[in-house]
């Protein structure tokens, strides 16, 4: 009887080794898989440059257009541009012609000689958009980014602190007219906990954060479901990818080398 029960306990135990073995395995695998995706991480490449959209066309030998957001999102919020104004979050998308530029669309929407520098004929500011010297755009930049709240990646500027400090002040609408914001129902105030696949790794999302500077259909329902736990393949891989957090998150927002920027729990990159 009792050699019995010894068996019995020997073949449980050896079961559960296997178990043991077969999940960390699995986990392990699954860390090997995701550290292999963060080499995809493309590098911290100039501060100046990061957010810089470049539009090449083919059909006209002028310089390429280089459109940089860090000097754009220092006077004006997201929204501006992304809601009020029609651009697309993914560039050349947006669809938009000189054409309809000289009328007072996108671009021409500001150029227009009053809120900033022209795109008309007669100016003569076409190589400053159709940008000839790159060189003069990153000088502007180390000029504006001096002695601004600073981070490890990206801009290398913290933007957030850069606006919660008072560094800049950001018109929240072409015309300089504050637009009447919806308050937040009191439950989006309160970070959002999210993490599907590892809740040791969760995120807590602020909504209140991303309201200073975007609209709900920014994320909704593109990017996101607005229904919590129902965004579909939502995982850190096809974040690195540049989808979900990383639509922003890797081109003008912070990006993923930043780890703490949305995970204070890690200490350093753990998995490089
Ligand atoms: C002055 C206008 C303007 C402002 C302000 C602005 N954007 Fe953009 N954004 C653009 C334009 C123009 C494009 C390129 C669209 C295209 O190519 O069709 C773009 C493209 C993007 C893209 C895609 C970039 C890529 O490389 O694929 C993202 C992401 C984006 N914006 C996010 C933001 C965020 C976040 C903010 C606020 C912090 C912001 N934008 C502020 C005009 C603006
Ligand atoms: C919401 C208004 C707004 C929109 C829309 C806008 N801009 Fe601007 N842009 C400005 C302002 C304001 C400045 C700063 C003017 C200055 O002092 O040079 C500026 C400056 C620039 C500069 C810097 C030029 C230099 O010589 O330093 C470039 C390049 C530029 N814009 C390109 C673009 C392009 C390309 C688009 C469209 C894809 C665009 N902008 C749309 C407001 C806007
Ligand atoms: C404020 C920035 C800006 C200025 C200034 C500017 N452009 Fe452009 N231009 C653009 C953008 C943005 C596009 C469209 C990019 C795309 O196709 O996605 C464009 C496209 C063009 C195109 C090709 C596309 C088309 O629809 O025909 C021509 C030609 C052109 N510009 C000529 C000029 C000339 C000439 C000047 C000076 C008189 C000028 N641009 C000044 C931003 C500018
Ligand atoms: C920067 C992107 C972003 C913006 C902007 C945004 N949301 Fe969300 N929202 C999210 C994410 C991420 C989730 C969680 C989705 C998931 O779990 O699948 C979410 C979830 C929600 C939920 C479900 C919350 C819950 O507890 O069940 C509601 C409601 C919501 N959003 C409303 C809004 C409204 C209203 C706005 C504008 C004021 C807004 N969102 C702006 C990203 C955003
Ligand atoms: C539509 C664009 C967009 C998307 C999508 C987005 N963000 Fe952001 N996020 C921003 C911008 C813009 C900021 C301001 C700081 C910056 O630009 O670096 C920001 C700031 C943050 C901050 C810092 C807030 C602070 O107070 O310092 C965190 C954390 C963050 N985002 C997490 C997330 C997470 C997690 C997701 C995905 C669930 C996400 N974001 C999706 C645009 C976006
Ligand atoms: C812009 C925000 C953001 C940044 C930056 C970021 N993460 Fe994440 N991460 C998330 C979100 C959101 C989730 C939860 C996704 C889900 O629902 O599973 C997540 C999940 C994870 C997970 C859990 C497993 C998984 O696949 O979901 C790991 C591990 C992880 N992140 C590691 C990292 C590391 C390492 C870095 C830096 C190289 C990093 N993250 C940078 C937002 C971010």
């Amino acid at each position: 009887m009792k050699s019995q029960i010894v068996r019995i306990n020997k073949i449980a135990l050896a079961a559960f080794v296997v178990a043991l073995v077969l999940t960390a395995s699995g986990a392990f695998a699954g860390r090997m898989e995701l550290a292999r995706i963060f080499e995809h991480i493309p590098p911290n490449g100039p501060a100046a440059r990061y957010g810089n959209v470049t539009m090449v066309f083919d059909t006209d030998n002028r310089a390429p257009v280089i459109f940089p957001h860090w000097l754009h999102r220092a006077r004006y919020t997201c929204k501006t541009c992304h809601l009020d104004l029609s651009f697309s979050l993914y560039s050349g998308e947006s669809g938009m012609s000189r054409k309809q530029m000289v009328n007072g669309l996108f671009c021409g929407a500001c150029h227009d000689g009053a809120t900033a520098f022209s795109l008309h004929e007669e100016s003569r500011n076409c190589d400053r958009c159709h940008l000839v010297q790159p060189e003069r755009l990153d000088q502007r930049f180390t000029r504006f980014a001096h002695g601004l709240p600073a981070s490890d990646a990206g801009n290398q500027i913290d933007w957030h602190e850069t606006l919660s400090q008072g560094y800049i002040s950001l018109q929240d609408s072409v015309n300089g007219k504050r637009r009447t914001n919806m308050t937040l129902p009191e439950d989006l105030s309160r970070p959002l906990l999210i993490g599907s696949q590892s809740p040791r790794l969760s995120v807590a999302f602020s909504h209140e954060d991303h309201f200073e500077w975007l609209d709900c259909s920014n994320c909704h329902p593109l990017v996101f479901n607005i229904n919590k736990g129902k965004t579909e393949h939502f995982s850190m891989k096809h974040n690195v990818f540049g989808w979900f957090c990383g639509t922003c998150h890797m081109r003008v927002a912070f990006p993923m080398q930043d780890c703490q920027g949305c995970h204070p729990q890690i200490k350093k990159r753990p998995m490089l």
